[in-house]
């Protein structure tokens, strides 16, 4: 007979834990959510973040946050996120550099991917080769022979090694096979401003900060780096890399949201519902169509789909990146 009261008992406590979990999942989010954002104020990252939390606020009929925390190439924000408690109120935005930390820094802040869950890919976008107005090249061939002419007389601004202003610059070299001396500032966003002042030369910078400074003259375009050009009126003329030579070259962008690797499994279910329905959102999708963005609407809004493309993009850039030999300490 105790036996029986005794299983009586235990079922009823796991009922009562399991209600439990889910009554307290159940009010989720009953305060503001934050989405770190690895980089500095005014960049694309930033911008992406913005956004997305506008689309999220309405879904989750709750506040949401976006703090820079910049630094390393991303990493620093990155670590806040892997040490912020694994409860849904703490989430990253992140983009390619996410893959490519692991190659290019021996020793991470965290433990890589398997310190996150995926949430579910946000977007995709082309970079833009781009130079201060006073640049006298006003195509990349005479950008070309400009800087073949005198390797060391230009710069490269980026947002430090892991960024993708800074894997891009890589590659841009590469393919050039030329060295640039690079400027690392904690985002593209103040970089773009010292870009338009003329205080650095050149920049491998997302359409997504580039293109309004494209569309206002504020800047000079020389190359996207997808391998297709552009749609935007604006950008429709601009060749690609590969076009003007760099042959193969393709390179973009894409963001991701991330929580903290033990966020219990019904809050991950509900934050990637509202990405879903987010990333349907018409004024989310009119804001980034104007800047060249591409809204994610395949298997990788998914967590699975998101994390199988993130472990694809790691084993990728690491050869890439061992290829290149450059690493960050
Ligand atoms: C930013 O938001 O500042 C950029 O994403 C930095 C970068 O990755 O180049």
């Amino acid at each position: 007979m105790k036996n029986i009261r005794r299983r009586w008992v235990l079922t009823g406590v796991a009922m009562a834990l399991g209600a439990g979990m889910t009554a307290a999942h159940a009010e989720f989010p009953d305060k503001p959510v934050t989405l770190i954002v690895p980089f500095a104020a005014g960049g694309p990252s930033d911008k992406i973040a913005r956004d997305l939390g506008e689309a999220l606020r309405k879904k989750l009929n709750q506040t949401v946050i976006v703090e820079n925390v910049g630094g390393a190439g991303g990493t620093l924000g990155t670590a806040r996120v892997a040490k912020a408690p694994p409860d849904g109120y703490t989430l990253l935005v992140r983009h390619i550099g996410f893959a490519t930390a692991p190659s290019l820094y021996r020793k991470l802040p965290y433990k890589g991917v398997d310190d996150f869950a995926c949430l579910g890919l946000i977007n995709e976008a082309p970079s833009t080769l781009i130079g201060k107005p006073t640049l006298p090249a006003r195509t990349f061939d005479e950008l070309r022979k400009y800087i073949a002419a005198d390797p060391g007389r230009l710069n490269l601004a980026h947002a430090g090694v892991g960024s993708a202003s800074q894997l891009c610059g890589l590659m841009l070299q590469a393919a050039m096979k030329t060295t640039i001396t690079s400027v690392p500032y904690k985002g593209t966003g103040p970089a773009m401003t010292d870009l338009m002042g003329g205080q650095v030369d050149l920049m491998c910078e997302q359409a997504t900060n580039a293109v309004p400074q494209i569309e206002g003259g504020k800047v000079k375009a020389y190359a996207v780096t997808s391998a297709q050009r552009m749609t935007l009126p604006a950008l429709a003329n601009l060749p690609t890399l590969a076009e003007s030579g760099l042959k193969d070259f393709s390179v973009t962008v894409w963001h991701g949201l991330y929580a903290p690797k033990d966020t219990p499994a019904p809050v991950l279910r509900k934050l990637n519902d509202a990405l879903k329905a987010a990333l349907k959102d018409p004024d989310l999708i009119k804001r980034s169509e104007a800047l060249g963005i591409t809204v994610i609407t395949d298997g990788r809004v998914e967590p699975a789909g998101h994390r199988h493309f993130v472990e694809t993009e790691v084993a990728r850039w690491k050869k890439v990146i061992e290829a290149s030999g450059s690493y960050a300490d």
